[in-house]
C-alpha cells in the first residue's frame, strides 16, 4: 500500500487522530502537510516524527473556517510538494450543551469549523484532487452524525452533515476518477475524549460490543486505505470504525 509520491493534506493534523493519520500516510512515503490553528510547537514535532522514520512532511498554518487562511496553506503546499493528490477534512471541534443552554454562537462556531472547514478546504483543493491520478477526499465524521448524542445537537448536526456533502462530491468527483468517502470512527482515546468524565466514559465503554475505545491507530489505518490506490473502486461510503456501535 506505497503512497510514495503522493501529497497529502491532513487538516487538524498537530495531534490527536490527524497526527495519527499524517505518521501512517508518512511511514508509506507520502508527502505530508501537517495543517494546524495554533500548535505550531505540535505541529513541528509531528513533522520531526515523520522525518525520523524516514518520511517527508512539512506545517501549513491554517484556521479551516477561514478561506484565505486556506488558500495560503494550498500556496505552501505548492511550493514544497507540487499539488495534492489526497485531502483529509479532519479538522473539527466540539462546544456541548444540552439544546435548550445551546446558543446560537455555539452553534455557529461548530458548523464554522466542521462543515465551514470542509467547504473551504475541499472547494480550495478541488481542482487539485480532481487532477490527481487516483485523486481522494476523506472526510472525518462520526458515529454521532448516525446515532445523536445527548448534548450534541451541534456536533451531531454538522457530523451528519458530512455524509450528505461527501456522496454528492463523490458523484461530482466520479468523472475524472477521484473519489470521495466518510470515515465515521467511534469514541476514541484523543484530547477530545479525555474531557469526558470517567462515569460517562464507562457507560459508552459498556455500550460497544469490541468494549473498548478506539485508538488511533484504528482509524489511521483504515484512512491510510482509502488514501492508497487500492481503494480504487470504493466512493460515496460511510465507513464505520466504532467497535461495532451500530449492531
Ligand atoms: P482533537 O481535538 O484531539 O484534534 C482536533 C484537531 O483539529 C486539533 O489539532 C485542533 O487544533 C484542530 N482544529 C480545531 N479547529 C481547527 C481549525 N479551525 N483549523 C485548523 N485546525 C483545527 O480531536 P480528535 O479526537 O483527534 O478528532 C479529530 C477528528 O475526529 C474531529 O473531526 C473529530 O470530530 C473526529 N472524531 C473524533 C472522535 C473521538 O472520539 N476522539 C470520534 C469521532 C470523530
Amino acid at each position: 500500500m506505497s503512497m510514495e509520491g503522493r501529497t497529502c493534506i491532513i487538516t487538524g493534523s498537530a495531534r490527536g487522530i490527524g497526527r495519527g493519520i499524517a505518521e501512517h500516510l508518512g511511514e508509506k512515503g507520502a508527502n505530508v502537510v501537517i495543517n494546524y490553528r495554533s500548535s505550531e510547537g505540535a505541529a513541528h514535532e509531528a513533522v520531526e516524527a515523520i522525518e525520523d522514520a524516514g518520511g517527508r512532511a512539512i506545517t501549513a498554518q491554517a484556521d479551516v473556517s477561514i478561506p484565505e487562511e486556506v488558500e495560503h496553506m494550498r500556496d505552501v503546499c505548492h511550493e514544497a510538494f507540487g499539488p495534492a493528490d489526497v485531502l483529509v477534512n479532519n479538522a473539527g471541534i466540539t462546544a456541548d450543551k444540552q439544546f435548550t443552554e445551546m446558543s446560537r454562537a455555539e452553534w455557529d462556531r461548530v458548523m464554522d469549523v466542521n462543515l465551514g472547514g470542509m467547504f473551504n478546504c475541499t472547494q480550495t483543493f478541488y481542482d487539485d484532487i480532481w487532477n490527481a491520478e487516483e485523486g481522494r477526499l476523506i472526510n472525518i465524521s462520526s458515529v454521532v452524525g448516525k446515532q445523536g448524542n445527548f448534548g450534541q445537537a451541534n456536533y451531531a448536526t454538522a457530523k451528519s452533515g458530512m455524509f450528505g456533502f461527501t456522496r454528492t462530491i463523490a458523484l461530482e468527483f466520479a468523472q475524472g476518477g477521484s473519489t470521495a468517502n466518510c470515515v465515521a470512527p467511534g469514541f476514541t482515546r484523543t484530547d477530545m475524549v479525555e474531557s469526558v468524565p470517567d462515569h460517562v466514559l464507562e457507560r459508552i465503554i459498556s455500550g460497544i460490543p469490541l468494549e473498548r475505545l478506539a485508538e488511533v491507530e484504528d482509524i489511521a489505518a483504515v484512512v491510510r486505505f482509502l488514501a492508497s490506490e487500492e481503494s480504487s473502486y470504493i466512493t460515496g461510503e460511510v465507513i464505520d470504525v466504532n467497535g461495532g456501535m451500530d449492531l
